[in-house]
């Protein structure tokens, strides 16, 4: 062959070749839920357990993110898209990637995770719904924000006076207030396990 061709198939990997490498299909797990539903708490601990089964995932959640590439995000109704937005965007660079990502969001609108859906696209986009009704969100109040958007020191505070509109047909629904931890991770597991798996 020529010395200055460089056959453009011989440079550009593909997912699939990274997925082989890895031994496993990529996807995106977007679970959407009230602030103290269980979210990042369940993403966490199936991380582990995707690892712990050979599995190569990474968490998403508000505290790496929020923290950094939308550190300059607050939560209006344009911001939230804003965020939604990039990450969708993030997790899709490591679904090409051939990384499993677990998305913990609010993500409150339809419209928004619909987005997010766009952007990732449908095949691989795993809508989860962790369902906690909100009264026990608000009772759990892991970090007092409920008490303080109820003392209106914080406005537009999600389920409280900004809007939380439940997915209607999500690939799954966890109810991290009716199980314990482990079933719900289980849960999501044996759900994805045969997805994710390479054959
Ligand atoms: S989202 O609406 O843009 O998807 P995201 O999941 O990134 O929200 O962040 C939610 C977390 O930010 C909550 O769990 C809570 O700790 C904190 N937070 C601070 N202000 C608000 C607010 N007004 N509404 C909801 N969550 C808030």
């Amino acid at each position: 062959m020529a010395d200055n061709i460089h056959p453009i198939f011989d440079r550009l990997l593909q997912r699939g070749d990274r997925e082989r490498r890895l031994g496993q299909r990529s996807k995106v797990l977007w679970f959407t839920g009230l602030s103290g539903s269980g979210k990042s708490t369940v993403a966490e601990h199936l991380e582990r357990r995707l690892y712990n089964e050979g599995y190569f995932a990474q968490v998403l959640d508000g505290d790496n993110i929020r923290s950094g590439i939308n550190n300059n995000l607050g939560f209006s109704p344009q911001d939230r898209r804003e965020n939604i937005r990039r990450i969708a965007e993030v997790a899709r660079l490591y679904l090409n990637s051939g990384i499993i990502t677990l998305n913990s969001f609010i993500s409150p609108t339809r419209q928004i995770r619909a987005m997010a859906r766009g952007i990732i696209g449908s095949e691989d986009f795993l809508e989860i719904f962790v369902n906690a009704p909100l009264e026990v969100c608000e009772e759990r109040d892991v970090k007092g924000l409920y008490q303080k958007a109820r003392a209106g020191a914080i406005k537009g505070f999600t389920g409280i006076d900004a809007p939380y509109e439940p997915p209607l047909r999500p690939a799954l629904e966890i109810r991290t207030h009716e199980q314990a931890l482990e079933a719900c991770v289980d849960q999501v597991f044996d759900f994805i396990a045969p997805i994710i798996r390479y054959e």
